[in-house]
């Protein structure tokens, strides 16, 4: 299996000023710009550079350890990091600084956003009413993040999700005829006329944070680049209805902890004192003493509705990505 390169959140620009990227450590690094004489040159007379985002870890504490965290969001390099550290304190200011810098923040700095909004139960009213006033668009709200905020057990929260998503667990009636929608529609007429391209982009919005295809992608899920993906049935069934047939591995655990929080994950390790789970976003350390119950469900960690918000264009462009023999190209990426 192809391993993940990381990249550093300078990586795009990078690229841009023409870097040859290689592998180093695990992460994707420019080796070169213009060539070694030039760049020799460069640093005796100029300045050299040298990206280290990749090489530690940035740690605030202190009084307005929180302040300055939500001053970061409009940094578009340290924005997705700020919102990681968010995530870890109800700090009261936290979802309008982050409502505030939302429209500029990059596509994965959103879903950092969202995630953040979602994982504290004090965050998912405001990140609820940010919706409703069509401050965050409805749209970017993914299955996931609506099962996060069903794991609560919120009233308010359960029936504006069942408003804005449709009911938590649909039965094995409604998704057999949801199948056979999808497959009436997606005939080999109608795949012709699909944009792999188009579809790569909806990929990388709703499935490459848990699966990798053609050697990009996260490790939440099965990688998909060997996997049946010509056949319409196996695809269909497998994203209507996840939890059909899955294996232990991947079953979720709701995790609720002393504090109010709670998590939606799979446990990948435990030991001792501590639980790791693997959530969307990474894996999260938990400790044990501060869990207050953990309730196994036989759902699988991918969620249900993937399908549900998108139109029949970007249905079948996505079935079309899913469906190619090899990497195809990149829309051109927004600079944040
Ligand atoms: C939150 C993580 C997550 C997201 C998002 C997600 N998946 Fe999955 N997916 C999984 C997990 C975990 C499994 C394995 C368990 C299962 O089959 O339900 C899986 C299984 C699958 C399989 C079956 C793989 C096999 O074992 O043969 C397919 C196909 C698939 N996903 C496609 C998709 C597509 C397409 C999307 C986006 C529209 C997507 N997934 C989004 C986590 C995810």
């Amino acid at each position: 299996m192809a391993q993940t390169l990381q990249r550093t959140p300078l990586f795009e620009r990078h690229v841009a000023l023409g870097a040859r990227m290689v592998p180093f450590a695990g992460w994707e690094m420019p080796v070169q710009y213009e060539g070694v004489i030039p760049e020799d040159r460069a640093v005796r007379t100029d300045c050299g550079v040298f990206d280290v985002s990749h090489m530690g870890e940035l740690e605030v504490e202190g009084m307005h350890a929180f302040d300055l965290l939500q001053s970061l969001l409009k940094d578009p390099v340290l924005a997705e990091p700020a919102l990681k550290g968010l995530a870890s304190t109800d700090d009261p200011k936290t979802p309008a600084a982050i409502l505030a810098a939302y429209p500029d923040l990059s596509q994965p700095a959103k879903r950092a956003a969202i995630n953040t909004l979602s994982f504290r139960p004090a965050f998912a009213k405001g990140l609820m009413q940010a919706v409703k006033d069509n401050k965050i668009p409805r749209k970017d709200l993914t299955a996931y993040t609506v099962r996060q905020l069903r794991s609560f057990g919120d009233k308010e929260i359960d029936a504006w999700t069942t408003e804005i998503w449709g009911v938590a667990k649909t039965s094995n009636e409604q998704k057999l005829a949801e199948i056979a929608k999808y497959k009436s529609l997606l005939t080999s007429d109608v795949l012709k006329t699909g944009d792999a391209i188009a579809g790569r982009a909806l990929f990388s919005k709703t499935c490459m944070q848990c699966h990798t295809l053609f050697g990009e992608g996260g490790k939440v899920g099965p990688d998909l680049t060997g996997s049946n993906r010509q056949d319409i049935d196996y695809l269909m069934v497998n994203i209507v209805d996840p939890s059909a047939v899955i294996a232990k591995d991947y079953m979720v655990s709701n995790i609720y902890m002393k504090d109010g929080d709670a998590y939606s994950g799979i446990i990948t390790k435990e030991d001792e004192h501590t639980l790791s789970v693997t959530v969307e976003s990474g894996v999260q350390v938990l400790q044990k003493e501060e869990v207050k119950e953990i309730r196994r469900s036989e759902l699988s960690m991918m969620p249900e509705g993937l399908l549900t918000p998108l139109s029949k264009t970007e249905l079948v462009n996505l079935i079309t990505y899913l469906r190619s023999t090899s990497q195809v190209g990149e829309t051109q990426r927004v600079q944040p």
